[in-house]
């Protein structure tokens, strides 16, 4: 069970790192507006970064957007810097949690880790970058295990809305689920929508990087997981989806290996049957197909040389149309700004055999929300965070390097998301090829669809 408890030498429930960073302070504030959510309903905390200075200017920021005037005088502040070993245990030792918001992770991240293992904090990040997280697991599961420590990684807008959804919509099956696509949407208000230049560095320096991702996965030496039911086809690079009515390509984030990651662990573990996964993202009309490809030719090219990555982060405006900026999106844009997951699932219902024949059901879900770099992301974290200092015994036995899916699938983390803005939601069409309940099933699936339509059009 996790170490969740305060104490004299430990002072701090969280400790907001990288509080200054533009996704930290959106963190402080969120936390600062759930901490009646915290163990018998209070939550101590602190922020942390290497500027006091510009700390104490979060703080102040989150005292005036909130009207909690006592933050000023409540929040501690703890100086650490990831160059200085000895901040970062020293921050460590006063944390039940460490939120780290600092990033890129595959530069700054694996220091804090070492310092979490190495004095007893629990980690939460919210990387998406699966080198990071792969290689985290790699080299310190077995001494997070042994430290009875927990490094839960990827717990932001990457990956919980899809980690969760998968298990989410297995859940919600009536049977064996086998297999899922995940059809991502995004939606913006009348300013449109940006996302800051932390994520624009650290997908460059990712991309740069993949193929050192190819060999350190190699070093786990995982065999394959076994294929239950029809095997699920890799669709094109780039094609019409009709499930959500707009081109789509796969999706590049973190998404697949973070699901893929939690079913391994599932299969292995608790002996769940692995389901398959596809994730996709719809990107709009022919014009933004277009303006993509054009824009991601240039990036394939410049992100392969020092001299094109130092360009494309000299100017992220410039080479992504606008999208990623250094400001980041306003408060507006986030407001008027939404994700949409829809999981199109597929498995045996109950009383079918997984061995014999093919899957005979369907499942739709969704997961929404609200804007999700900088809304969704925060929501995730402290949401992970408090279910895990509220819900420690429903956490894995031992510590170690977890994904969220395999870390919270005890938990009540997606109800806990339901309050906060999140709608983890289901329409289950099942068709099934016995006679008797073919019949049956078509009644219920023309009935449904009366039901389904309208939504269909609503969700575009
Ligand atoms: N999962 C998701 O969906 C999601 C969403 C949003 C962001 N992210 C990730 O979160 C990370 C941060 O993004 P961002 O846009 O917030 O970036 P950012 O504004 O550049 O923030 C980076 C933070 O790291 C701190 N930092 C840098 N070097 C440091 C050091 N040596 N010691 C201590 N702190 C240091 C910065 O401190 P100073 O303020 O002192 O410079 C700042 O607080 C990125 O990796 C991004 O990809 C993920």
């Amino acid at each position: 069970m996790a170490r969740v408890e305060t104490s004299s030498s430990r002072p701090y429930h969280l400790v907001i790192f990288g509080a200054s960073g533009f996704t930290g302070q959106f963190v402080v504030e969120e936390v600062a507006r759930t901490a009646s959510e915290g163990p018998k309903g209070t939550l101590k905390w602190a922020v942390a970064g290497r500027s006091k200075q510009k700390l104490e200017k979060v703080v102040e920021q989150a005292a005036g957007v909130l009207s909690k005037p006592e933050l000023r005088t409540e929040v501690d502040i703890i100086v650490a810097d990831v160059e200085e070993p000895d901040s970062l245990a020293a921050m460590c030792k006063q944390a039940v949690i460490v939120l780290n918001c600092v990033g890129p992770y595959r530069f700054f991240g694996e220091a804090v880790v070492k310092a979490c293992v190495e004095n007893g904090a629990h980690h939460i990040d919210i990387s998406g970058e699966p080198q990071f997280l792969e290689g985290m697991q790699l080299n310190y599961n077995s001494q997070a295990a042994d430290k009875g420590v927990y490094v839960i990684g990827s717990c932001g807008f990457d990956s919980i809305p899809a980690d969760m959804g998968v298990l989410y919509t297995r859940d919600q099956f009536k049977g064996t689920l086998t297999a899922v696509e995940s059809f991502l949407t995004v939606s913006a208000g009348p300013d449109g929508a940006s996302i800051h230049d932390g994520t624009w560095q650290s997908a460059i320096y990712g991309l740069a990087d993949k193929q050192k991702l190819q060999s350190l996965r190699r070093k786990f030496n995982h065999k394959p997981l076994p294929t239950v039911g029809s095997k699920l086809k890799r669709r094109g690079a780039l094609f019409f989806s009709n499930e959500i009515q707009q081109y789509t390509l796969p999706f590049m984030g973190t998404d697949p290996s973070v699901v893929k990651r939690t079913q391994r662990f599932l299969a292995e573990e608790q002996h769940a049957t692995p389901v398959q996964y596809g994730a996709y993202a719809g990107i709009g009309g022919i014009g933004n197909v277009f303006k993509l490809m054009f824009a991601g030719m240039i990036f394939w090219f410049l992100v392969k040389f020092s001299f094109g990555r130092n360009l494309l982060i000299k100017h992220p405006e410039f080479f992504s149309f606008g999208f990623f900026t250094k400001a980041g999106p306003s408060r507006k844009q986030m407001e008027d700004s939404a994700f949409q997951f829809a999981f199109y699932g597929e498995g045996y219902t109950d009383g079918a055999d997984p061995s014999q024949g093919k899957p005979n059901g369907k499942i739709r879900t969704l997961v929404r929300g609200p804007e999700a770099g900088y809304v969704a992301t925060p929501i995730a974290m402290v949401q992970a965070a408090l279910t895990m200092l509220n819900e420690s015994t429903a956490l894995p036995k031992k510590g170690g390097v977890y994904t969220p899916g395999a870390a919270f699938v005890n938990t009540t983390l997606v109800n806990r998301l339901n309050k906060h803005g999140f709608q983890f939601s289901h329409l289950l069409i099942c068709i099934c090829i016995y006679p008797f309940y073919f019949i049956r099933n078509l009644l219920i699936s023309s009935w449904l669809q009366c039901i389904i339509n309208p939504l269909l059009i609503k969700d575009k």
